[in-house]
């Protein structure tokens, strides 16, 4: 049973009023159009195809990185008109199923369930029941209960508009009668435009079967058209995320202030407290707990650690038993062995901090490679930049380094050295000695401090 599935996606999109295409708004960090073709090709399907047309250049790039194809609509003159640019596409597959990039949150199962009711041959519908069906095409049925055809909105009378069965827009047609019969389409109607949903009466008229599949869900076939409903989908979307984590095992202060853009992995007993963002690919192992307003991205947090609030940690590793923050940034390749800790103000950058090393306040550690239960002290920089190129900072096992220490790289600390505070560290440390840069202390006696001039 060979699948081709066109997504719609010319549409402008005004009322968002926006200059990026509707379909490229994003969802949990997702564009609308992606979470469509994610979907799509969770159907394994022979061919994929893209209807473009209002800002198709910005829409084309995102196409290109999932290898699908696109097809233009220069002009939008409706459904059917949309359908019949993508003929090519489908013209040698048995069946079409038609999804809209503006319609983000259709779950594969649906799909699967509305493509085995019925048969090949037949026209497969996916409807839902609104308590206020506005706007939507309506789905009328003969007194047999049998659909005859679909009504839009702009084109029914009283007694249509009151029917509550409405078209999601979604739809399976047999490929070979869809392509004979797109042409007799006619743009006859209030809106001047070829409608898709008029193939239900050709359909009809042509002896084929009408099925139709009632989603419950309505979010799973809410459009986004305008930016309240694309805030709505996306707290709707967020909601479903909490309780799936709350299912797995995880505690959160509050289902409705969390915000996963991507894909959380968890263990059990872990603890979030409000207002944490998920970002990427982020793996949570067992007991973590992670105090409020946390940003974390493409990372690995292990077992047992504790990230205190406000603490920012993108494409990072996080050993197990780890404590971070309050208020740490750990930056892109920082990797944080077992039992490390990031205290507060402290920026980490292409760092590897070794096991039991602790920075524990107001420092920078970049480009740098740190040894065993080694004590950076505060408002510790590794000076990594020296204006055209990066340089690395070596620092063995043991290492204590004084507060207030600049370590001018290249260079490294040799194992079990100390650093006198306020050291600016040019050349290596040796081992197992005390290093510092002496500066002269001096008092003056009978110095007066500056007093305000009286105006
Ligand atoms: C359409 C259906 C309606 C259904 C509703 C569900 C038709 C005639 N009507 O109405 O029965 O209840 O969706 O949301 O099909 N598009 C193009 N090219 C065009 C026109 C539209 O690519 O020329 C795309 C849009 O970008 C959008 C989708 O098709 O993704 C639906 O178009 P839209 O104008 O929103 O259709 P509705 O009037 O909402
Ligand atoms: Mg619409």
């Amino acid at each position: 049973m060979s699948l081709s599935i066109i997504i719609l996606a010319a549409g402008k999109g005004s009322r968002m009023k926006s200059a990026i295409p509707k379909i490229m708004h994003p969802l949990a960090g997702k564009a609308l159009l992606e979470h469509v073709i994610d979907t799509a090709q969770g159907l394994a399907p022979q061919s994929i195809a893209v209807v473009c047309g209002n800002g198709a250049e910005q829409v084309l790039p995102l196409l290109d990185t999932h290898a699908i194809t696109s097809v233009m609509q220069p002009e939008q003159l409706g459904t059917g008109h949309a359908v019949m640019q993508a003929e090519s596409v489908f013209a040698d597959s048995e069946q079409v199923l038609v999804l809209y990039g503006d319609v983000p949150l259709t779950q594969l199962t649906t799909l699967t369930a509305l493509l085995s009711c019925g048969n090949t041959q037949s026209l497969r519908i996916l409807t839902t029941q609104l308590d206020d069906p506005t706007g939507y095409g309506r789905i009328v049925r003969n007194d047999k209960g049998n659909v005859v055809c679909i009504t839009e909105q702009k084109d029914a009378d009283e007694a249509t508009l009151a029917i509550q069965e409405v078209n999601s827009g979604i739809m399976v047609l047999p490929a070979k009668w869809l392509k004979q019969s797109l042409a007799k389409l006619s743009n006859n109607n209030a809106q001047g435009e070829y409608y898709l949903t008029d193939m239900v009466a050709l359909a009809v008229a042509d002896g084929l079967a009408i099925n139709t599949v009632c989603c419950d869900d309505n979010a799973e076939v809410a459009g986004v058209n305008t930016r309240q409903q694309l805030a709505a989908l996306e707290r709707h979307y967020q909601q479903l995320q909490a309780n799936t984590l709350m299912e797995n095992g995880v505690t959160l202060a509050d289902p409705s202030r969390i915000d996963v853009r991507g894909t959380l992995v968890t263990g059990t007993d872990i603890t979030l407290d409000i207002n944490i963002i998920i970002e990427g690919n982020v793996t949570i192992a067992d007991n973590v707990r992670i105090g409020a307003n946390c940003i974390i991205k493409d990372s690995i947090i292990g077992k047992g650690s504790i990230i205190l609030p406000n603490s920012m940690i993108d494409s990072s590793q996080v050993g197990e038993n780890v404590n971070i923050g309050p208020f740490a940034r750990l930056r892109p390749g920082t990797v944080l062995a077992d039992n490390a800790k990031i205290g507060n103000f402290v920026e980490t950058k292409n760092a590897n901090i070794g096991e039991g090393s602790k920075v524990n306040h107001l420092s920078y550690i970049g480009d740098t490679e740190m040894g065993k239960n080694v004590n950076i002290g505060a408002g510790t920089i590794t000076c990594n930049y020296d204006g055209a190129n990066k340089h690395r900072t070596t620092i063995g096992d043991n290492v204590f380094i004084g507060s207030d220490s600049q370590l001018v790289a290249p260079v490294t600390v040799a194992a079990g050295a100390t650093i006198g505070a306020g050291t600016t560290l040019r050349k290596d440390a040796p081992e197992l000695a005390l290093t510092l840069t002496k500066s002269v202390q001096k008092t003056i006696e009978g110095w007066a401090r500056p007093t305000k001039i009286k105006k």
